[in-house]
């Protein structure tokens, strides 16, 4: 899509279109991918025979999808939208925008093909293989150079909280791609770890636990820290707290990685220490979550009649239930019933359905019209049904998942008078067949409010023209 726009007095928003419509566009792929494996869960057989159908190659399809193709454009879009309006300055530079942009849209596009292909360094969330990492890694200092080059550029002498939350999120993620990723390649298509056995193992869930903590919650606070005031039209209800909130959730974050690695060959003294730093974490997160939600306070009629507003607001909730859980759940004697459960995945998706999704939806809902020289999207009405089948498929999801995990977590546990197995696997794997029914079917709902929105935002872009917006003079913020 060509726009014009490319005037040095407006700010920069081709990219922006690009990202945003490519967040709705992977967001249905990513999706309708969740819905296959967890059809597969259900029956097997739905692979086809086929290798690349295979559940085992289509499940990390699913994760890269949705975390980094779905959340990963969504975070380039409102990034790029906000980092403009907040200095008000143009971004840094436009041929790196670009690059950004195409760049990422070639790592998706090698990850759709290598995954099912079965090249993997089986390393969660960083599966893909070295060529593919070098390239990642190139795309990222360009975001670097183009976020923190306008932030240091900016006409305003403040930088907006949101700004603190995506900087912290450009800079965690390089570094932690950067160390997880060191490998020794051994083909064009395969790479050895460089570190070994629990080293490797502690260094992949220091990695994994931030991409959840940097990824996937400090860049979509930052997004919640812009748009909720926004929609709101308040002010953030405390912006002492939103800095408070910065520095505590930042800190805490890097040490809870060991609580994914509790009862293994990790020194028991770490996992402790990974423990207590997830209980401590629940402060920060909580404070974020009040912090959000009071900014609508006065204003709460709003609730009802904007869904916008709502998607933002629900989205906190399902933020505050996660991190309450979270917290339990890396409790040494809780983790021993949880772990390997299907709890994990219930706990997994009310963050991501609930608060990445929810908060991405209702940030692109925000943007799409204004981008597109509309007053609203297409059709209000869809945004409320969407709202409507995206809150109840995930309800369905994670409460099927909580019963299921917690009842195969007390399956495998009990034992007999003797001191055998009360249950075989296998009964424990028939007994939660009806929960992946019903898992299928809040991911069904789910996916047909991505598709909803997949129309209604065709809908507006045929209907509307891209804009261009000024930079307010200096004089105006002074
Ligand atoms: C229609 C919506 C979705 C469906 C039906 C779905 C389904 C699934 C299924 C069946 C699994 C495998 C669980 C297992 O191995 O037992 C899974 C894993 C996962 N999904 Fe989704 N998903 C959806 C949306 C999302 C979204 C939007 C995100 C992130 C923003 C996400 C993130 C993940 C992650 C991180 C895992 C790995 C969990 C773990 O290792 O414990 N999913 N999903
Ligand atoms: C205070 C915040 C949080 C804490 C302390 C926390 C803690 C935990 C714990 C203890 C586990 C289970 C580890 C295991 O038994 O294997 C876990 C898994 C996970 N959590 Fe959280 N969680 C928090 C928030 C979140 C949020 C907001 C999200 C998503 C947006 C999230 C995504 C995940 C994912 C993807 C996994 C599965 C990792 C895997 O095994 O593949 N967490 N978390």
């Amino acid at each position: 899509m060509a726009f014009p726009n490319q005037s040095a007095t407006v700010y920069n928003d081709t990219v922006v279109r690009q990202f945003a419509i490519m967040t709705v566009v992977w967001g249905v792929v990513g999706m309708l991918v969740g819905v296959i494996i967890a059809a597969q869960l259900a029956w097997p057989e739905l692979n086809l025979g086929i290798p690349w159908l295979t559940y085992g190659r289509l499940r990390p399809l699913h994760t890269n999808a949705v975390i980094f193709a779905f959340g990963g454009c969504a975070l380039f879009a409102t990034v790029y939208y906000v980092v403009q309006r907040t200095c008000h300055v143009r971004l840094f530079s436009d041929k790196l925008a670009a690059f950004t942009f195409w760049g990422w849209q070639l790592v998706i596009l090698s990850a759709a093909i290598t995954l099912p292909l079965g090249y993997t360094t089986g390393k969660e969330y960083a599966e893909l293989e070295w060529p593919i990492d070098i390239l990642i890694t190139l795309i990222w200092v360009a975001y670097a150079v183009v976020f923190f080059g306008t932030v240091g550029t900016r006409k305003v002498k403040h930088i907006y909280v949101a700004n603190w939350f995506f900087g912290a999120f450009i800079l965690a993620v390089a570094i932690l791609h950067l160390v997880n990723s060191a490998e020794m390649p051994a083909g064009p298509m395969k790479s050895y770890s460089a570190y070994a056995g629990v080293q490797d193992a502690m260094v992949q869930w220091w990695y994994g636990h931030n991409a959840v903590g940097f990824f996937l919650t400090a860049a979509f606070l930052g997004m919640m820290y812009y748009f909720i005031p926004k929609q709101a039209g308040r002010p953030v209800y405390s912006y002492r707290l939103s800095i408070v909130h910065f520095w505590a959730l930042i800190f805490t974050y890097m040490w809870a990685g060991p609580h994914h690695l509790h009862y293994t060959a990790l020194p028991d003294w770490t996992q402790s220490v990974g423990m207590v730093f997830s209980l401590i974490l629940l402060a920060p997160s909580w404070g974020g979550m009040i912090n959000g939600v009071m900014t609508l306070s006065g204003a709460w009629h709003k609730l009802r009649d904007d869904p916008i507003l709502r998607f933002l607001i629900v989205s906190l909730s399902f933020y505050g239930m996660s991190t309450f859980e979270g917290p339990m759940m890396s409790i040494k004697t809780v983790n021993a019933l949880s772990h390997y459960t299907d709890w994990t995945v219930g706990h997994v998706h009310s963050g991501a359905l609930g608060w990445v999704g929810l908060v991405s939806m209702g940030s692109m809902y925000y943007l799409i019209p204004r981008l597109f020289g509309q007053k609203q999207m297409y059709s209000v009405k869809a945004i409320e049904v969407h709202f409507w089948t995206a809150t109840i498929g995930i309800v369905i999801y994670i409460a099927a998942m909580w019963i299921a995990g917690v009842m195969q977590g007390l399956m495998w546990r009990a034992i007999n008078a003797d001191g055998t197995l009360t249950y075989t696997f296998v009964e424990s794997v028939k007994a939660t067949y009806p929960f992946y029914v019903l898992r299928l079917l809040g991911g069904l709902l789910y996916l047909s409010g991505m598709v909803i929105m997949l129309w209604n935002t065709l809908k507006t872009v045929t209907a509307g023209r891209a804009v261009s917006v000024n930079v307010p003079p200096v004089a105006a913020h002074a």
